[in-house]
């Protein structure tokens, strides 16, 4: 299983490397398709293409080495997107500025929770903006500690999704009503460069077998806002609390008998803060819970503002902490007025990790896996100068 994974890795960095321009694609051109690389489709007003979903839905499902780009020009567009496709797919957001998050001009907007609200027994799934995945099973979340039971036979989806300069933003509610989430990945390996992921629960879901990478993007939300049961990596970006529910991390570990894993999300020199100055949240805000009692989550040299909750982590709750079964709740070397050496030992809650801890969690090639077996060093899918 794994020398063929590996090698289609090998493949579509190659490619990847050797051809792409992503930059020329994207800036504003009279023909939107100068600069871009061959196999680039439009989606734009008056283009062939007027959402994203049907560029992608016109996308051989039979070809598994040849990157598609999908440039998508300036504009508001309403839907979801679904990313059934094996073959690597690119989405370019149109803009003159490709390395500034806060200049993008392609906005995917849907409005859907659970919850109360709407339709409480509806899995979480329904609701995302966007998402990467092989078949619906594979997005379930489900329920319990090991959630939706993906039918053994579920193939390995998407290798190698990119997207950049897009925002995604699920605006059902201005407050945590139920998760509504704006990407979901699951059996599926997924990069975000620049992006804006935007609600108030349960944002980002990164679940079974999904492995995500998010770079100098922004990720806002209230509520246990970056959840889910695969392994994730925040690089350069910036956590914008909305207000405080949950934690912002709340993670599923998965107990694996034939191999060690390490699902889990790892945020990297990144920034936790207040959305605005007008949110009154000082010291209200835990920086994680455990959703089952194997959660694994590390903040690593990350600022943190004072909105920040002294002790850090949290137990799930009084009646059932969920603590000291295993749990990795964790920082190493964060800094700001949001950091209290004091009040996270007094807490009991968060592990202050040292150098030797932290290690095996030190880098993207320790961290993602192989989708099966379990090996380390999965990263040929993610962009190194983006
Ligand atoms: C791949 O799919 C495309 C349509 O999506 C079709 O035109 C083509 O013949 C298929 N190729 C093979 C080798 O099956
Ligand atoms: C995939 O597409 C590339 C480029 O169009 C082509 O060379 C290759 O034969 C295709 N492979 C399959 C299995 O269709
Ligand atoms: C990024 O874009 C924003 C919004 O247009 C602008 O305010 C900011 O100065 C830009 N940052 C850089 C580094 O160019
Ligand atoms: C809730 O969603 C489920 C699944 O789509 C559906 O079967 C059910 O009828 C819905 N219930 C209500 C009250 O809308
Ligand atoms: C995306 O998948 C969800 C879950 O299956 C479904 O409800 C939705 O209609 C799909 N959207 C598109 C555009 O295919
Ligand atoms: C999805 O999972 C359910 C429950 O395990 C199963 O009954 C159903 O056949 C699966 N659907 C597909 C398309 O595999
Ligand atoms: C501050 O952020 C909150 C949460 O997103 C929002 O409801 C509020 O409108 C924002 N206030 C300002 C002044 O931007
Ligand atoms: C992991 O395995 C242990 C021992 O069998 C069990 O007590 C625990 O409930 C399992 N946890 C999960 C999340 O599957
Ligand atoms: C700290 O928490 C652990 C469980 O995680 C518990 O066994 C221990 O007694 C606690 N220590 C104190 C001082 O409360
Ligand atoms: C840090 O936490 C301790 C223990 O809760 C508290 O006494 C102290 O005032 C806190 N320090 C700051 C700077 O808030």
């Amino acid at each position: 299983m794994r020398l063929p994974v590996a090698l289609i890795g090998l493949l579509q960095t190659c490619v990847a490397l050797s051809t792409v321009n992503r930059k020329a694609c994207q800036y504003p051109s009279r023909n939107p398709l100068d600069g871009c690389p061959k196999h680039t489709l439009v989606v734009g007003p008056g283009q062939t293409f007027t959402t994203i979903q049907s560029a992608v839905l016109s996308l051989p499902n039979n070809n598994t080495t040849t990157p598609y780009y999908i440039l998508v020009l300036a504009g508001i567009y309403t839907e979801q997107v679904n990313i059934t496709r094996p073959g690597p797919v690119y989405l370019l957001g149109q803009t003159s500025y490709p390395n500034n998050k806060s200049s993008n001009s392609v906005n995917v907007i849907w409005r859907a929770a659970t919850g109360a609200e709407q339709n409480s027994s509806l899995d979480n799934a329904y609701t995302s903006v966007l998402t990467v995945a092989p078949t619906l099973n594979a997005s379930l979340t489900g329920a319990g500690p090991t959630g939706f039971p993906v039918p053994a036979s579920t193939p390995f989806g998407n290798a190698d999704f990119r997207a950049y300069n897009i925002d995604f933003i699920n605006d059902f509610a201005d407050s945590a009503v139920g998760p509504a989430l704006a990407v979901s990945v699951s059996y599926a390996n997924a990069g975000f460069y620049y992006c804006g992921l935007y609600s108030y629960q349960d944002t980002v879901y990164v679940g079974k077998l999904g492995n995500a990478f998010f770079f100098a993007s922004e990720i806002a939300g209230q509520t246990d806002f970056l959840y889910g049961f695969g392994t994730a990596w925040i690089q350069s970006s910036l956590l914008s609390l909305r207000n405080c529910g949950g934690g912002v991390t709340a993670w599923k570990g998965t107990n694996t008998t034939k191999f060690e894993n390490r699902y889990g999300v790892y945020i990297h020199d990144s920034t936790v803060q207040k959305a605005n100055e007008t949110l009154e949240i000082g010291g209200k805000c835990a920086l994680g819970r455990p959703w089952n009692t194997l959660h694994r989550s590390i903040f690593a040299n990350t600022y943190l503002d004072d909105s920040v909750l002294a002790e850090g982590y949290v137990k799930w709750s009084a009646t059932d902490p969920r603590v000291g079964q295993g749990a990795v709740m964790a920082e190493y070397a964060d800094y700001g007025p949001g950091w209290n050496a004091t009040a996270r030992k007094e807490g009991n809650v968060t592990i202050v990790m040292d150098r030797e801890e932290y290690e095996p969690y030190s880098t993207l090639e320790k961290v993602f896996q192989y989708p099966f077996d379990g090996q380390f060093g999965n990263v040929g899918w993610i962009d190194r100068s983006p």
